[in-house]
Order: structure tokens, then C-alpha cells, then sequence
């Protein structure tokens, strides 16, 4: 948009100049030299009209993850792949994305992409989108509503799913352990609250230790996804809680707050403290390979290229899914090592 505003002013600059050169009747005018310049500028002017305008609007920069997920959307959406890309970071605030999302309407973009940095309340704004033509493409987490019109479709993981996974997890393993009918105690650390990380992250678990009289859940509480607040949340899980044997962190960042707080306690390597955490940055995996995170419940941040194919199809006229789910696997000593060099982020 700003470029072709940009090409927009060089071509008006060139006219400027041209009319000049002719009232002047410079003597080293060049007419033909300055009419392939002209017709330069024009083709470039084509062809970023060509260009397919996105507004992204992340929802802030919490996270090594988020870091990776916003890369992957700038790599992506490039102009070299014929987008132009509006990306904006909404530093965790709803009120943020909206005001995102409202100068996105403004300046009349192709489309709108964003991660909803909690599921409530976007029905107001994404009416105002779908009022002006623009289809709104959902990435990571989603939206609480019950008219899917408002968005065209979604891409992200299934954090329920995650959730669940990592309560299958730990029933394997407090069986290996031969403490599958041993009282267990639990703390869970969670995200940003009515974020779908964190309500399907909670609900998957949940679900999970539903079934075990013997798993008793001692307190939940909200770290925001960062790791300086994960420490203080760890800090006075430590001083309330004398025995704690499963620590459930749901996300890396968080999880190594956890770690610092352990570490300063001098509790990190208590063998029967089992540490599960999400995400799955290469830094966690390093931490299950030395054993201090015992699995790690993959969250993938790659969705740019899904967004770009989507789009894509939609300028083709093509139907999308309502739904996309990115590919996800479970992380332990077991496995890691084949997995470890491949991690970019
Ligand atoms: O929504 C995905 C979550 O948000 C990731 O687990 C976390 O790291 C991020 O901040």
C-alpha cells in the first residue's frame, strides 16, 4: 500500500519533470530516454497493483513461538510471492487488534489475518469487515462466536488436543514409574486467560485427569505466556506447596521460569518433579534431551505458508476449508534426538 503510494509520487515527480524539460526546451532533453523512464515507472506502478495487500495483526511478541510465528507469516507474504504486507503487533491487547483492524477496513486491504489474542469479543469489529468485502482469515487461536460468517476460515493448532495429549502422556508415565495408583499433586501453569491456548490446553488436560481420583490439581494460575511471570508464579507455588510431583507449564517461555524458580530452590533436578511443557522451541527440546523438561507437547508456529495458499486459492475463486490444523507431535527422551537439528526457532 505505503509502496504504491510511493510509485504513485515518483511517477507524479516524472511528469513534473518532463513538463519542465519541455518548457525549458533544455538543451540535453532526452525524449525518448525520458518516455522509457515514464513507461518504467507505470510498469512498476502494474504491477504492484498486482500485488495482493494482507493485514496481519499479531497478537504481541510474548513468545520465542510467537517470534517464529510471526516469521513465518513475513516469510510467506512477501512481495516476491505477490503480497504486500501490512504486519502490525498488537503487544498483547485486544483494543490494539481492534484499532489494527479497523485501519486495515480503512485503507481497504485484499484481506485480513490475525491471531486473536483472546476468543471473546470481535464480533463488532469483524462485522465492520465483513460489511466492507474484506474475507478475515483467523491464524493460531480462535474466535468465540456463533456466526461463522465473520470469518472466512482458520488456521492453527488443536489445543484441546495438545491438552489431551499431554494427559495421555502422563498416564504412560506415572504407570512406567509404577505410581499410576500413588496420589499425585499438580500444579499448572497456565496462559493468557480466554486465550484458545489456554481454555483448550486446561479443558484437554482436565479431561484427562477426570478420570484418576488419585491426580489431585492443588492450584491453577495465569502466567501470561512470559517466563518473568511463570517465576513468581512458581516462586509461590514452591513456598505453598511442600510436595509438588507434576508441574504442567503451557508454554515453553513459562517453563523456563519454572526452571529458574526450581533452580534457585535448588529443586530442579528432584527426579520425581515430571515437568511437562508446550510449544517445543528448539530450548525446550535441549531441556528434554538433558532431562530437565520430561515432554514436550509440540505447537506448531508455521502457518504463514497456509495463509499464503489460502489467499491464494480465494483470488482463484477456489473454496477453502473452514478449519486448517497444523501438523503437531509429542516431544520425550525417547525420540528428540532424530527431531533437535531440524529446530530453526
Ligand atoms: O497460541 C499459541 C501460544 O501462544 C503458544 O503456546 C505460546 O508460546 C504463545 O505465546
Amino acid at each position: 500500500m505505503r509502496q504504491n503510494q510511493f510509485m504513485k509520487r515518483i511517477s507524479a515527480i516524472i511528469l513534473i519533470l518532463t513538463g519542465l524539460l519541455l518548457l525549458c526546451g533544455c538543451a540535453t532533453f532526452d525524449p525518448e530516454s525520458l518516455m522509457a523512464s515514464v513507461e518504467k515507472t507505470q510498469e512498476l506502478q502494474n504491477t504492484q497493483k498486482e500485488l495482493i495487500t494482507v493485514g496481519f495483526s499479531q497478537l504481541g511478541s510474548e513468545s520465542v513461538w510467537r517470534e517464529a510465528n510471526s516469521a513465518s507469516v513475513k516469510n510467506a507474504l512477501t512481495q516476491e510471492n505477490g503480497f504486500d504486507l501490512e504486519f502490525r503487533n498488537a503487544r498483547q491487547k485486544q483494543e490494539n487488534q481492534i484499532k489494527d483492524i479497523r485501519s486495515f477496513i480503512s485503507m481497504g486491504v485484499d484481506y485480513i489475518a490475525f491471531s486473536p489474542v483472546t476468543e471473546a469479543g470481535w464480533e463488532t469489529v469483524l462485522g465492520e469487515a465483513r460489511a466492507a468485502g474484506i474475507p478475515v482469515i483467523l491464524a493460531d487461536r480462535k474466535i468465540s462466536t456463533n456466526d461463522d460468517s465473520l470469518y472466512t476460515c482458520w488456521v492453527g493448532s488443536d489445543a484441546r488436543k495438545e491438552g489431551e495429549n499431554a494427559g495421555s502422556w502422563l498416564e504412560g508415565c506415572l504407570k512406567k514409574q509404577g505410581r499410576e495408583f500413588k496420589d499425585i499433586k499438580i500444579v499448572v501453569l497456565q496462559g493468557t486467560i480466554g486465550s484458545s491456548a489456554q481454555l483448550g490446553r486446561t479443558m484437554g488436560f482436565d479431561s484427562v485427569a477426570e478420570k484418576h481420583s488419585n491426580w489431585h490439581i492443588l492450584e491453577q494460575q495465569s502466567a501470561d505466556f512470559t517466563t518473568a511471570k511463570a517465576k513468581e508464579v512458581m516462586k509461590t507455588f514452591i513456598e505453598k506447596y511442600p510436595e509438588i510431583d507434576v508441574i504442567v507449564s503451557q508454554n515453553d517461555d513459562m517453563t523456563f521460569g519454572v526452571i529458574e524458580a526450581l533452580d534457585e530452590a535448588g529443586l530442579t533436578r528432584d527426579k520425581n518433579t515430571i515437568v511437562i511443557s508446550f510449544d517445543a522451541v528448539k530450548k525446550g527440546l535441549e531441556y528434554v534431551q538433558q532431562g530437565i523438561i520430561n515432554v514436550e507437547i509440540e505447537c506448531n508456529p508455521n502457518e504463514g505458508a497456509y495463509i499464503a495458499d489460502i489467499i491464494k486459492k480465494l483470488e482463484r475463486g477456489e473454496k477453502v476449508e473452514k478449519n486448517y490444523m497444523v501438523d503437531e507431535m509429542v516431544f520425550t527422551a525417547e525420540n528428540v534426538a532424530e527431531y533437535i537439528g531440524e529446530r530453526s526457532y
